[in-house]
């Protein structure tokens, strides 16, 4: 069967790879060689390109992803744009013509990759953002420092130009530049698309479907499934076979440490797993929806997901990354368990049989060990509502973003603000035992108390001495323990400075 991906706008056939090709290295022997491999693993954003993904509103956005960790049979049937479709040297896109005037290229390694990166945050937003001719539009700029929150640069309201969020670039690395130019040129993009920009005119179409796909070769295969009962199908006979979503998990297994799946079943767009609906009762949440969608459908409805998602490794990285991969592999150190558990998240898991409903809490039942059954499939996980009145997200890691943790803290607590009592606590901990945990001790020296330095005191040292946390490269097991102790410290005096709950 053929395979054909669109790239910079012209077909290009893609049947001779082997399955376990990456985006990256078949685009580079097209002779793409802009997109480059600085680190294989999701890092370094040095091999960024743009996807075409479906948008919100039926048409089509411009997403930033990592083709080194992206199979490039996963790109048949779809669109993609490497630095080389941006712009040439004699025509360059705003982006790189604002990199080259600031300075922000030096050795060049890193620049197709970031030139990505802002030109996905270029085009995003195509509702809110019309075209221009360009004359005296000038660029508004939301920085990292202020939070994101619009510190504008220039008068924008002619062409309701959005902020550019220097958040979109933390998934790239520059060894030369030391970031100010980079940061220059982007904050001084116009992030008005002229008049006649093809790609901006791109995303009032449609973004193209999921193809169904068959390639066998090289010893692997890949499939992309219609329906989930032909992926549970496929599970079912063949158990050595791996269900891929975002593949930012398996893309490093796959790269760094050699795994190869007889069989690779691509799961990400299979619209069973891609359900989002709300109600007042709670809000069910597709396990193959990217971190990306899933914030920005919430759209801050869930504060304590709101908190985790920006902590949660790159714009790259959630552009592809879903819950259902991160509960998938069971990881100790992931980041949606803690938060999911302190919201009592439920999870429908699908086979072959039929669905099941489990609490994640009798989720994990060890090391990367969970109750999923071999060929069982994670199809929608449940939040019920209402959650909790006062929330947060403690990542501790040695990075601020884009880093894995060494302990996470969710916290969802309730307070009885009339009587100034816990009436509730779930705090759900990463990073200080084989699993993610429920803090039980913790909660239960909270319900009913105060809220106060005393009751927060004595909980807060038996938060210290939940888990079995151990010393490795990331962290000490003291460190761990007194991380969380001053985790619940840290959320008193916040509630006590905001007012309580906040
Ligand atoms: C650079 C980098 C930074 C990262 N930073 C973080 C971070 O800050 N925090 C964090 O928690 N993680 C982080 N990760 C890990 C990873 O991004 C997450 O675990 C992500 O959620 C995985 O989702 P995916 O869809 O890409 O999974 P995939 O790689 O597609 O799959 C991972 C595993 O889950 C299984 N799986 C996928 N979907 C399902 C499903 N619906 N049902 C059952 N099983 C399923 C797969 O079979 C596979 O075994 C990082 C990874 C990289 C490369
Ligand atoms: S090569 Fe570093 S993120 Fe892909
Ligand atoms: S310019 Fe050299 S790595 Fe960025």
């Amino acid at each position: 069967m053929d395979i054909v991906v669109t790239v910079n706008g012209r077909p290009r056939d893609a049947s001779g790879i082997a399955a376990h090709t990456t985006a990256l290295d078949w685009l580079r022997s097209l002779g793409l060689t802009g997109a480059k491999e600085g680190c294989a693993e999701g890092e370094c954003g040095a091999c960024a390109v743009l996807l075409a993904t479906p948008d919100s509103d039926g048409g089509t956005e411009w997403t930033a992803v990592n083709a080194c960790l992206m199979p490039a049979a996963a790109l048949d049937g779809q669109e993609v744009v490497t630095a080389e479709g941006l712009g040439t040297p004699e025509h360059m896109h705003p982006v790189q013509a604002a990199l080259a005037e600031a300075g922000g290229s030096q050795c060049g390694y890193c620049t197709p990759g970031f030139a990505c990166s802002m030109a996905a945050e270029f085009y995003r937003a195509r509702a809110s953002r019309g075209t221009s001719d360009g004359a005296d539009a000038a660029a508004s700029v939301r920085t990292s420092a202020d939070g994101g929150n619009g510190a504008a640069a220039g008068a924008s309201d002619a062409h309701t130009t959005e902020p550019f969020d220097l958040h979109a670039l933390s998934g790239n690395l520059c060894r030369c530049t030391g970031y100010r130019p980079i940061r220059d040129a982007a904050l001084g993009i116009d992030t008005t698309p002229a008049v006649g920009d093809a790609l901006a005119e791109r995303r009032t179409r449609p973004a193209p479907a999921a193809r169904a796909t068959r390639l066998a070769g090289d010893g692997g295969r890949f499939v992309r499934p219609e329906t989930l009962d032909e992926a549970l199908a496929l599970l079912h006979v063949e158990p050595d076979a791996i269900a891929i979503a975002g593949c930012t998990d398996w893309g490093v297994e796959a790269n760094l440490r050699g795994r190869r799946a007889p069989l690779a079943i691509a799961i990400d767009r299979l619209d069973e797993l891609r359900g989002f609906d709300e109600d007042d009762a709670g809000i069910d949440l597709g396990a193959a929806l990217t971190l990306t969608e899933v914030e920005r459908r919430l759209a801050g409805r869930v504060p304590l997901l709101a908190a985790l998602f920006p902590q949660f490794a790159s714009p790259l990285i959630r552009n592809r990354a879903t819950l259902g991969g991160n509960l998938g592999t069971a990881s100790p150190i992931g980041d949606a368990p803690p938060a999911l558990l302190a919201l009592e998240a439920r999870l429908v898991l699908a086979s072959p049989d039929g669905e099941r409903e489990v609490d994640l809490a009798d989720y994990f039942t060890g090391y990367r060990e969970t109750v999923r059954r071999p060929g069982e499939l994670i199809r929608t996980i449940r939040i019920p509502r209402p959650t909790a009145n006062l929330t947060a997200f403690h990542k501790v890691a040695k990075r601020r973003y884009d880093d894995i943790s060494s302990v996470a803290v969710a916290f969802a607590i309730d307070l009885d603000e009339e009587r100034g009592t816990v009436a509730s606590a779930r705090i759900g901990l990463g990073g200080v035992a084989a699993t993610p945990i429920r803090a039980r001790a913790t909660e239960a020296a909270l319900v009913g108390r105060e809220w106060t330095d005393e009751t927060v005191r004595e909980a807060a040292s038996v938060l210290g001495g939940e888990g079995t946390p151990m010393d490795d490269h990331r962290a000490s097991a003291a460190y761990r323990s007194a991380m969380l102790e001053r985790s619940l410290l840290r959320l008193h005096r916040r509630s006590a400075r905001e007012g309580v709950p906040a």
